[in-house]
């Protein structure tokens, strides 16, 4: 007989009432008493168990093997209405051990810290969290996909490899097949480059950003999602070095075009959580971020907020002394701490703040007639700040021309992004939303680490 997932016994249980199905599954936990045994079996369909009835009187055989935390087993038996609630659970007929698990395993039926569990990523994911997470995780990617081709995007994959540095911040990883010894043996850095497998220096993209503009620039509305890469040093919760981003690019937009596209698209995956993800939101409310429903029907609700940063740096500077650790001037970034009072005590909700100092944002911001600020935004939300950098794009190629010479960038690895100046340029945007942020901010998980199946972090190559 074929196995049956949990989640549909448990949630379909009236179809199945009185026959006799398979399950298959690990024991999350045992009780043995006098005449009964009970068994919660999760088959990773469900975030509850099914709970395993067993009649010592008419099932004997070594019955001790099964009642076991962590070994797996397939189970057969009758399906019958709980006792005590108003679920279902299994008469078992008989029982198969598919692998034992012996007693170091390192889940057993207590409370287990994040930080421990980061240590057994191939563990964790047995447990409740991690499979909420995950759940959760997969219907938010699929809901981007949906916002994009209902609004009739094209999705596009952008090269992982690259020449180019998206953002200018030097985070980039080398790709490299020549080994350490070979680079002692070369006399220059360019007998080096040329004996290197692209006879060029290469990278981990950072951001799909600057070939997406290429397909915009041909195919109108585009988006990417993939994974971007970023050799960050900081230790902090919301930064990992492999993250995936959503980039859409809509060529002819201009940066309130994109403000409206961002907030449109955010209200769209939040909603699709709250419709399709009831038993995980209500875990992770319980365990992780009291409010957060609430907090999220708030998001689909509420008009996000425009923010001019010059203003946002008026309301900073009114704030007491010793608040900050960071100081407030015009023309230095906003840091975190000043991001989230921003969202979280000013406004309470998701916050554009516009029109950044150009010399703190990158070179292909369009430049604003002030001759100081770009077209640019930030969206701000509570508990996180930052999860999209958007902007809309430096069209003019003489002004874009200055940006990178400014900067002291290479010209000939921008020399194709120039191009798209020179001939038949147009006004475009594009934001990057950073997907690991939203999965916090939807689970109300407070680390990075714990947003993903494997976390890559410096000094912490997860295995
Ligand atoms: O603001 P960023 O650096 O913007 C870009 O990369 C643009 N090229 C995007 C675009 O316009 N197409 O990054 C975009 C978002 C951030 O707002 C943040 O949510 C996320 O990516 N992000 C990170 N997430 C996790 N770990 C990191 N190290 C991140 N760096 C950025
Ligand atoms: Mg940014």
């Amino acid at each position: 007989m074929k196995n049956i997932e949990i989640s549909k016994i448990l949630t379909q249980g009236e179809q199945f009432e009185g026959k006799s199905v398979v399950v298959s599954g690990w024991v999350r936990t045992a009780r043995d008493s006098k005449n009964m045994a009970f068994i919660a079996l999760n088959d990773g369909s469900s975030l509850t168990h099914l709970q395993l009835v067993i009649d010592k009187s008419t099932y004997t055989s070594e019955l001790s093997k099964f009642l076991k935390v962590g070994v797996s087993l397939t189970a057969t038996g009758v399906v019958v209405k709980a006792l005590n609630n108003n679920g279902y659970e299994l008469n078992v007929t008989d029982l198969e051990l598919l692998g034992d698990c012996p007693q170091d395993y390192p889940l057993q039926k207590k409370y287990h810290t994040m930080e421990f569990l980061r240590t057994i990523p191939h563990f964790r994911v047995r447990t409740n969290t991690f499979n909420a997470m995950l759940r959760v995780r997969s219907k938010l990617a699929f809901a981007i996909h949906q916002f994009f081709q209902e609004n009739d995007y094209t999705y596009v994959h952008t090269p992982i490899i690259t020449g180019s540095d998206c953002e200018g911040a030097g985070e980039i990883f080398h790709v490299t097949t020549r080994d350490y010894n070979s680079a002692k043996e070369c006399k220059s850095e360019e007998e080096y480059i040329a004996g290197d497998f692209f006879k060029a220096t290469a990278g981990l993209t950072v951001s799909g950003q600057l070939e997406g503009e290429v397909a915009a620039l041909a195919m109108g509305k585009i988006y990417t999602f993939g994974p971007t890469f970023r050799a960050e040093m900081s230790y902090t919760p919301r930064h990992a070095a492999e993250f995936w981003q959503i980039e859409p690019e809509v060529a002819f937009a201009k940066l309130p075009d994109i403000i409206e596209i961002a907030e449109a698209m955010i209200k769209y995956i939040t909603k699709k959580v709250l419709e399709q993800c009831g038993p995980e939101l209500d875990f992770f409310e319980k365990n992780f971020e009291a409010g957060l429903k609430a907090k999220l029907q708030n998001v689909v609700d509420s008009d996000f907020q425009i923010l001019d940063y010059s203003d946002a740096i008026e309301i900073l500077k009114k704030v007491p002394e010793g608040t900050f650790e960071f100081p407030v001037e015009w023309g230095l970034d906003l840091q975190s701490e000043h991001e989230r009072y921003i969202t979280e005590q000013v406004f309470k909700k998701p916050v554009f703040v516009t029109n950044y100092p150009k010399d703190i944002k990158a070179f292909y911001m369009k430049q604003n007639p002030d001759g100081k600020t770009v077209a640019a935004t930030d969206l701000l939300v509570p508990g996180i700040g930052e999860i999209i950098g958007c902007s809309e794009r430096e069209a003019d190629y003489d002004k874009l021309l200055e940006a990178i010479q400014k900067r002291g960038m290479k010209e000939s690895d921008y020399k194709f992004y120039m191009d798209l100046r020179k001939y038949g340029s147009v006004p475009h945007s594009g934001f990057g939303l950073g997907f690991e942020r939203m999965l916090m901010y939807v689970t109300g998980i407070q680390n990075i680490r714990d947003v993903q199946l494997y976390a890559r972090t410096t000094g912490d190559l997860m295995k």
